[in-house]
C-alpha cells in the first residue's frame, strides 16, 4: 500500500456547527493522537466559520481540517462564497466539491465540479470529488453509468493520488438510515477504480475510494472491509466526537 493508500476518514458537518462545537473538534483532534493516526489519516470539514479556530485547535493533532466546498475563481465579485486559497490561507488541506447537497441547492453541475477541483489543486488542495446515483437512477438500474458519466465530467485531467480523492456517496443513502449492500458497495468501487485505471494508468489506482451515505458507528467495520473502500466520508456521525472516535476505531480491528 502505498501512503497515498492510507485510508482516509472524514467528516462532513455540512450547516452545523457554532463556537460551542469547538469542544467537539478539539475531542476528536485529541482522540486521533495514538499510534493508529499513523496508519489512518483523519480529517473534518467544518462550516467556514469555524475553519480557522479548527485547524488552531489541531495544531499538535494528526486530525486534517478541511473545507465543504470552494468557488472556482481565484478571488473577485462573487458574494457568499469562498476561494481555495481563502480555505489554505486557513491552514485548510481538503476541499470537498460536487456534494450532491450542492449539486441540488446550488446548481452544481459536472462541469462546475471540476473547474472547483482544479481550483482547489492549484491552491495546494486535496479536492474530494463526490459522486452517486438518486434513487430513481437506481432503481432505473442506471447506478454505474451515472457514476462513469460523473467521474469522465467532474475529475480533472491529471487528477493523482494527491491531488484527487472520489467519495461514492448514493444520494438516497445520505442522512436516511439506508445504505447499499456490501456487494452493491463492492461493485460501485471495483467500477470506479476500473474507471480511474482506464483514464488515469497506473495513477488511478492511487487515487483513494470513500464511501459516504449513513456510515456510523454500527456499520463502520463492514463497510470499511469491502475491496476498494479507501475510507469514509461521514455526515450525521460525526457530529459528536464520540461517534466519529467510535467509527476511527473501526479502524483498529481493521488492522490488528
Ligand atoms: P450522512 O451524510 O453520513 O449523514 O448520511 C454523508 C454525507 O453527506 O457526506
Amino acid at each position: 500500500m502505498t501512503t497515498a493508500m492510507r485510508p482516509l476518514m472524514a467528516g462532513n458537518w455540512k450547516m452545523n456547527g457554532t463556537r460551542d462545537s469547538l469542544t467537539e473538534i478539539k475531542a476528536i483532534a485529541d482522540g486521533v493522537k495514538n499510534p493508529l493516526s499513523e496508519k489512518i489519516e483523519t480529517l473534518l470539514c467544518p462550516p467556514a466559520t469555524l475553519l480557522y479556530v479548527a485547524t488552531a485547535l489541531c495544531d499538535d493533532s494528526p486530525l486534517a481540517i478541511g473545507a465543504q466546498d470552494c468557488h472556482q475563481g481565484v478571488s473577485g465579485a462573487h458574494t457568499g462564497d469562498i476561494s481555495a486559497a481563502m480555505i489554505a490561507d486557513c491552514f485548510g488541506t481538503y476541499v470537498i466539491v460536487g456534494h450532491s447537497e450542492r449539486r441540488r441547492d446550488h446548481g452544481d453541475t459536472n462541469e462546475l465540479v471540476r473547474a472547483k477541483a482544479a481550483a482547489a489543486n492549484a491552491a495546494g488542495l486535496t479536492a474530494i470529488i463526490c459522486v452517486g446515483e438518486t434513487d430513481e437512477e437506481r432503481k432505473a438500474g442506471e447506478t454505474l453509468d451515472v457514476l462513469r458519466r460523473q467521474i469522465f465530467a467532474s475529475v480533472p485531467e491529471g487528477a493523482t493520488g494527491e491531488t484527487t480523492v472520489i467519495a461514492y456517496e448514493p444520494v438516497w443513502a445520505i442522512g436516511t438510515g439506508k445504505t447499499p449492500t456490501r456487494p452493491d458497495i463492492e461493485a460501485a468501487h471495483a467500477f470506479m477504480r476500473l474507471e480511474l485505471f482506464e483514464r488515469f494508468g497506473a495513477e488511478g489506482k492511487n487515487i483513494r475510494l470513500l464511501y459516504g451515505g449513513s456510515a456510523n458507528p454500527r456499520n463502520a467495520s463492514e463497510i470499511i472491509g469491502i475491496a476498494d473502500v479507501n475510507g469514509l466520508l461521514v455526515g450525521g456521525a460525526s457530529l459528536k466526537a464520540a461517534d466519529f472516535l467510535a467509527i476511527y476505531g473501526a479502524y483498529e480491528q481493521l488492522h490488528a
